[in-house]
């Protein structure tokens, strides 16, 4: 543990929760009693939002409303599309999603409605909406038209179809987005879901708490890093150059960091960077590039940092976000959308949070304390002026 107990809150419990369980010293990720293990590549991002949400797996009855249900919520209100197109092209695909998400809510004529039906719907609208926002904003900087959502197409397989102007994706291509949508859809008391959490701890509105999360889950150390880890991998550009990346790392008087390296709970392997991993391989032989570069940098880059001391001591391994980058670029994606990626699949588990909270009846605002310290300072004068 830092030794700076004021920093970064870490061994501090802040919720209970049913929803997942980080099992960081063995490298376990558990949704709702299921290993990640068991889910990825096995069930579909939809099936996952129903187990977070109503804790079980759904039955084919059970599946097909809640698809039913996505699928006639994901079309925008005008005003959002509008304001969408609205926004400077060069604004950071994230600040578009958060300047969207936060629009939703003025759309939404329910948005302050807590009434368990419409909390309900609200739940499912913004899990169907927030691709939208994501894939609109893309095509719009693009200076491409928009397209309208095909119903018969899942979460997955719409947003690919969206994004490609309207032409239908690849079946390896949904199912590996799919597969990603499920690895990041929760994780415990992570950076935006706790931020989220606070939002919702005061009764603030669905909206309010998804903008929370979004601001939080886009810097480097979280969501961002898949996107830094890629930059980084980049920058090193040859295996040639890893020893000196290394050392900069180790340096403690250099800012450097391995991005996509270490964690504050996994103290072994993150069970999602191992299947993220695997993937990458599969992306990249898929399409002819299995002698990828910048594969090949990452896996020296792994493979030189798990002998080396410092990341041993320190229990430093790669998490989800080393290989992520790596495999949504070989897919087509720009690096600035990996983390509104990350934003549209983690939604599944901000709102999962917060209907746990909401119905909670024993719900308490959150309130930590904080260690005065220009006040001890004074007073520690003044008993050294006393003295
Ligand atoms: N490269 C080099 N040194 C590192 C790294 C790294 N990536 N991560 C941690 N350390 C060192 C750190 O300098 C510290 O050393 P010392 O004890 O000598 O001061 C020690 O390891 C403990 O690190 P910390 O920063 O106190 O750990 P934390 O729990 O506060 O932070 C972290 C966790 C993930 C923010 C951090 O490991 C990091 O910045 N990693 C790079 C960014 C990254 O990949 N973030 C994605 C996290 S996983 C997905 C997600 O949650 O979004």
């Amino acid at each position: 543990m830092s030794s700076d107990a004021t920093k970064g809150l870490e061994g501090i419990v802040a919720a209970k929760t049913y929803l997942s369980d980080v099992r960081g010293d063995v490298g376990e990720l558990i949704y709702r009693g299921y290993d990640i293990n068991q889910l990825a590549g096995n069930i579909g991002y939809e099936e996952t939002v129903y187990l977070l949400h109503y804790g079980k797996l759904p039955n084919q009855s059970e599946l097909s409303a809640l698809k039913t249900k996505l699928v006639s919520y994901r079309q925008l209100p005008q005003g959002v599309i509008d304001l969408i197109q609205s926004l400077p092209k060069d604004t950071v695909p994230m600040n578009a999603l958060r300047t969207g998400i936060s629009a939703l809510g003025c759309f939404d004529s329910s948005s302050e409605d807590n009434s368990p039906e419409s909390l309900q719907e609200k739940a499912l609208k913004i899990i169907a909406q927030i691709p939208i926002v994501t894939a609109y904003f893309h095509l719009y900087r693009q200076g491409r038209p928009l397209v309208e959502s095909r119903p018969d197409l899942n979460e997955a397989a719409n947003f690919l179809y969206l994004i490609n102007g309207g032409t239908e994706a690849e079946k390896d291509s949904v199912d590996t987005l799919d597969m990603c949508y499920v690895l990041h859809a929760d994780h415990g008391m992570n950076a935006s879901t706790f931020a989220s959490r606070v939002t919702v701890a005061t009764l603030s509105d669905i909206y309010s708490a998804v903008t929370s999360a979004i601001g939080t889950l886009k810097g480097p150390l979280h969501g961002g890093a898949n996107e830094a880890a890629l930059n980084m991998l980049r920058e090193i550009g040859d295996v040639k150059n890893i020893p000196k990346f290394i050392e900069k790392a180790k340096d403690k008087n250099d800012p450097f960091k391995l991005m996509g390296f270490g964690h504050r709970v996994y103290k072994n392997y993150d069970p999602r960077a191992k299947v993220m991993q695997k993937t990458c391989h599969e992306v990249l032989a898929e399409i002819g590039k299995k002698d990828d570069k910048i594969l090949q940098v990452a896996l020296e880059l792994e493979k030189i940092a798990l002998k080396d001391d410092y990341f041993i001591e320190k229990k430093l391994y790669p998490n989800i976000d080393f290989y992520s980058g790596i495999t949504l670029n070989a897919m087509g994606f720009p690096s600035t959308m990996f983390t509104p990626l990350f934003a549209v699949a983690r939604t599944a588990g901000w709102i999962a949070h917060w209907k746990e909270m909401y119905l909670d009846p024993k719900n308490r605002i959150g309130r930590p304390r904080q260690l005065s310290v220009s006040y001890t300072h004074l007073r520690a004068h003044e008993t050294e002026a006393d003295l």
